[in-house]
């Protein structure tokens, strides 16, 4: 694996959630008014539901952060149960307290709101069965722009687990490769051995566009995976 990455194998889930807390809240510690780029999806809801118990017991304070939203489906509304944007703010926002936040609607006006924040200080990220970062599907390369586009069959296919009977919505807006690249610290969280193939090609197979996590070897990454993932 290249060198400069951080990796941090966890047991089990709840090793996963304490490591990935312990990591977020030093940096929030270490800047109070710290940009986070936020990702959805199942991984990192044990963690977040971790730093929420952590708000709660006054051990850290997120107060003066701002959540930055990381990907959205297109034509979906606010009470909308697939919406990415609520998920966020039930899961992230509310619970840790924080009152800043950066909706992702348009690129025009996503990056002028992360340009006005001096860019993003800690992107907190999933990763896509087919290696995809937010939305930035395969084929993304390092200076793709925040952007709308088609999501691929697979992400059609893995995304419809979390909706039950609905329909996965098929347009989708994501956070450019170039701002996520572009954050001074990147934390991938990464759990079953449904990712493992994945993550190896993430972290020690060629950077290629076809596997957009790879390029995060070009940051200050840590990664958290659990035996799973990584074996
Ligand atoms: C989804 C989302 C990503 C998320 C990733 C992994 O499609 N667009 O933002 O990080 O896939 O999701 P999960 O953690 O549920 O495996």
């Amino acid at each position: 694996m290249v060198s400069g990455v951080t990796l941090k194998i966890q047991p089990d889930a709840e090793g996963l959630a304490q490591t990935a807390a312990d990591f977020i809240s030093a940096q929030v510690r270490e800047k109070p008014d710290l940009s986070i780029l936020v990702a959805t999806g199942n991984t990192p809801m044990p963690a977040y539901a971790e730093l929420a118990r952590r708000v709660q017991a006054g051990e850290v304070d997120f107060s003066r952060a701002t959540a930055v939203q990381l990907d959205e489906y297109l034509g979906v509304t606010d009470d909308d149960p697939r919406s990415l944007w609520d998920w966020m703010r039930r899961s992230f926002v509310k619970p840790l307290g924080i009152t800043r936040t950066v909706r992702l609607k348009s690129p025009a006006q996503f990056e002028a709101a992360v340009a006005e924040l001096s860019g993003l200080d800690l992107a907190i990220l999933g990763l896509g069965p087919n290696g995809h970062l937010g939305f930035n599907e395969p084929p993304s390369p390092p200076d793709a722009s925040t952007r709308t586009l088609e999501l691929t069959p697979a992400s059609l296919e893995s995304n419809a687990a979390y909706w039950g009977e609905l329909a996965v919505p098929t347009g989708a807006i994501t956070a450019g490769m170039d701002l996520i690249l572009a954050a001074r610290q990147t934390l991938l969280l990464v759990t079953g051995a449904h990712k493992r193939d994945i993550l190896h090609a993430a972290l020690d197979g060629p950077e290629t566009p076809e596997v957009p996590a790879s390029f995060l070897r070009r940051t200050a990454l840590t990664v958290i995976a659990d035996g799973a993932a990584w074996t």
